[in-house]
């Protein structure tokens, strides 16, 4: 078994990403969680995860500090740790914060800007990143080895993360409502629930196997299960007939439009808190 490694990771906003994420590092790195409300997050330290209501003490004693608060409360919480962050790298996985709003809050601290999704409960999530400009890798060398406890991880360029928030980040929501409806379809043709939930999940899961590891394009592998006169073909005429694609196209576009206009926002509330 890998040894421990001593670097300290403190978590500030111990919510639903951010308590995930504080779980998936602790069996490697020493974790610290934060939140205002610790009781909600009593649960964590019996996992071996020390926490605080303290984020100013957590990430002063942290070699890497993560932010997963609401996109709302970033330029406050950073703000109230700007002088414990000197010189440290911190990931932030707000949603539409981008790196120079961070660094407004912080300026001497090292920002990523990272985007994941709930997956990361069972270390699946997909973890897109893009450094602060002129932020090299090695001022923390650590950095993709600390994302891959969460899953696969991927650089980007940030002008892609709004987009990629309103595909990956909220992607599983889709997911989640492709499945059901995919269950109630079964349920309506008498299928029981348990045996429903399974099909669909593990034909999810195969099918996303099926594209990563071909590299083939959606629509060729879709050609091979399409046998002319067979029973998908009228399953995909009722979806066509349903604009499934244009709703999903719409999903994203409304999203990523949505991610935007909450970056807009926060860039407003820092200036404004900078004056
Ligand atoms: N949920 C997802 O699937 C998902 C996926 C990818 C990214 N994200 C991003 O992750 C962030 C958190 O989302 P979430 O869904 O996990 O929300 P959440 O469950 O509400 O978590 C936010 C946490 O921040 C804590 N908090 C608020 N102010 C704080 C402060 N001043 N100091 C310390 N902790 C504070 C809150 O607890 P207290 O009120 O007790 O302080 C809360 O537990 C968002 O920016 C979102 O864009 C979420």
């Amino acid at each position: 078994m890998e040894e421990r490694s001593k670097t300290r990771i403190c978590v500030i906003g111990a919510g639903i990403i951010g308590g995930a994420i504080a779980e998936a590092l602790t069996p490697q790195y020493e974790v610290t969680a934060t939140r205002r409300n610790c009781d909600k997050i009593n649960g964590l330290a019996g996992k071996g995860i020390k926490v605080t209501s303290d984020n100013r003490a957590a990430a002063e004693e942290a070699d890497l500090v993560i932010i997963s608060v609401k996109p709302v409360q970033v330029v406050p919480v950073l703000k109230e740790i700007a002088e414990a962050v000197r010189g440290k790298t911190v990931v932030s996985f707000a949603a539409a914060i981008s790196t120079d709003i961070l660094h407004m809050a912080a300026p001497e601290a090292h920002f990523v800007r990272a985007m994941t999704n709930i997956a990361v409960r069972v270390r699946k999530g997909y973890t897109l990143f893009s450094l602060q400009q002129d932020l090299s890798k090695e001022r923390f060398p650590d950095l993709e080895k600390v994302l891959l406890n969460l899953g696969e991880i991927q650089q980007v360029e940030e002008q892609y993360l709004d987009v990629l928030t309103a595909m990956s980040g909220s992607g599983p929501a889709y997911i989640f409502t492709v499945v059901e409806s995919m269950i109630y379809g079964a349920l309506r043709e008498g299928l029981p629930r348990n045996l429903a939930l399974k099909a669909a999940a593990y034909t999810a899961i195969g099918a996303s196997c099926l594209l990563l590891e071909t590299g083939k394009h959606p629509s060729e592998l879709r050609d091979m299960v399409l046998t002319p006169g067979g029973v998908t073909i009228d399953g995909i005429y009722e979806l066509e007939e349903s604009r499934i694609r244009t709703a999903f196209m719409k999903a994203i576009g409304a999203a990523s439009e949505k991610g935007r206009t909450l970056s807009e926002e926060a860039r407003a509330h820092a200036l404004s808190d900078m004056e």
